[in-house]
């Protein structure tokens, strides 16, 4: 019997592996693996959240009227400039379906964010993967790899998953050797963490003026709402003219937009997490090193670390209910990443890193 057949190309993209979540035997695993908030949201959130619990048979706001207008408030941004996803990774996919297709290119770092690369797929076109000498983007060699086919540039900073940061005048070094014709999409999931960094900029006062960035942001990580799957991005009027014509009209949900409204008003809690993973951050990389162990430097909530071979560190952490990522699918087969948790948490690992062997 024929089947419906895909699009060429389609069945070649490698499904996205999200961090695991689950160990055989084990009920409540310690969960480090997908950079996720362990402090939860903000108290203001869940209970917006919960109040929107009581409209649940109502379609959302199309517009994303009211958390559009809050974060315009907040971060200075003009509202009609914003454009919202389900989650960060949907308006790559909304950028990709916009600007590429069969015989095009986008160009990213080799350990470019994952959902980057299933997007351009997904075109029909092709991603370009820049080498990283020593797992940071190489601004010189991603120009180098730009041609006449290419449609869109991605870099994320601070990155994922080697949580390296540029520096900004790297960012606008790169914007500006590159064709005006190709979109920069600037991916700041984890930039809050950066904020206190000398030379780091979220790029969104930059970006004002210019016709051809894309700078994205998440609810996802510090903000602590994963679940609810709210993305926004910052572009020219028509490049956010463009992805809202493809976009999906309902993406966020009313009660998740209720919650992230309340999110982005509570300073404190994202203070709080931010403090927290910058502690967290240190007291891992220090306890790593102190057993020989390579870290890369990060600005995220999470430690890129270099084990040689890190299947059987990875298994020594699951027998102590301790769930890390598995970097292989990066490309990075003998690095494990570990999500920062709480400090009762963190001196789990540590207290679980001292009895490994060999490390
Ligand atoms: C660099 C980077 N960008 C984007 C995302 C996706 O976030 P969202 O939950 O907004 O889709 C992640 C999630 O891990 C990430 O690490």
């Amino acid at each position: 019997m024929s089947a419906p057949i895909p699009k060429p190309g389609i069945l070649d993209i490698a499904p996205y592996v999200p961090g695991r979540a689950k160990l055989a035997g084990v009920e409540r695993p310690l969960k480090l693996s997908a950079n996720e908030n362990p402090f939860g949201c903000s108290e203001a959130a869940r209970a917006a959240f919960l109040t929107g619990s009581s409209e649940l048979a109502l379609y959302p706001d199309a517009n994303t009227s009211r958390l559009r207008a809050a974060i315009a408030e907040k971060v200075n941004l003009e509202p009609e400039r914003l454009v919202f996803g389900a989650g960060s990774d949907e308006i790559f996919a909304m950028a990709a379906q916009a600007y590429l297709g069969p015989g095009e290119n986008a160009v990213q770092p080799q350990f470019g964010f994952a959902a980057w690369a299933i997007a351009v797929a997904a075109t029909g076109a092709r991603m370009v993967s820049v080498h990283e000498p020593d797992y940071v983007t190489d601004i010189d060699a991603m120009l180098a790899a730009i041609d006449d086919q290419t449609r869109i540039v991605f870099i994320a900073n601070p990155a994922n998953p080697t949580g390296a940061w540029l520096p900004f005048s790297e960012v606008e070094r790169l914007h500006a050797s590159m064709p005006t014709r190709v979109l920069l999409v600037l991916d700041g999931a984890y930039a809050e963490c950066a904020y206190d960094i000398d030379g780091f900029s979220d790029g969104m006062e930059w970006a004002r003026n210019k016709s051809n960035v894309l700078v994205t942001r998440t609810f996802s990580k510090v903000y602590g709402l994963a679940s609810l799957r709210i993305g926004w991005a910052y572009g020219p009027a028509p490049v956010v003219a463009a992805l809202d014509r493809i976009r999906l009209p309902f993406s966020v949900s009313r009660a998740g937009e209720a919650a992230a409204i309340a999110a982005l008003a509570d300073d404190a809690f994202v203070q709080r997490s931010v403090e927290a993973f910058k502690q967290g951050r240190e007291a891992l990389a220090d306890a790593l090193q102190a057993k020989g162990v390579r870290t890369l430097p990060s600005a995220t909530n999470f430690v890129t670390a270099y084990f040689g071979d890190a299947k059987p560190i990875e298994a020594q952490f699951a027998q102590r209910g301790i769930i890390v990522r598995n970097l292989a699918n990066y490309g990075m087969p003998n690095w494990l990443r570990i999500s920062i948790g709480a400090p009762a948490e963190m001196e789990r690992v540590v207290e679980a890193l001292s009895t490994f062997s060999p490390v």
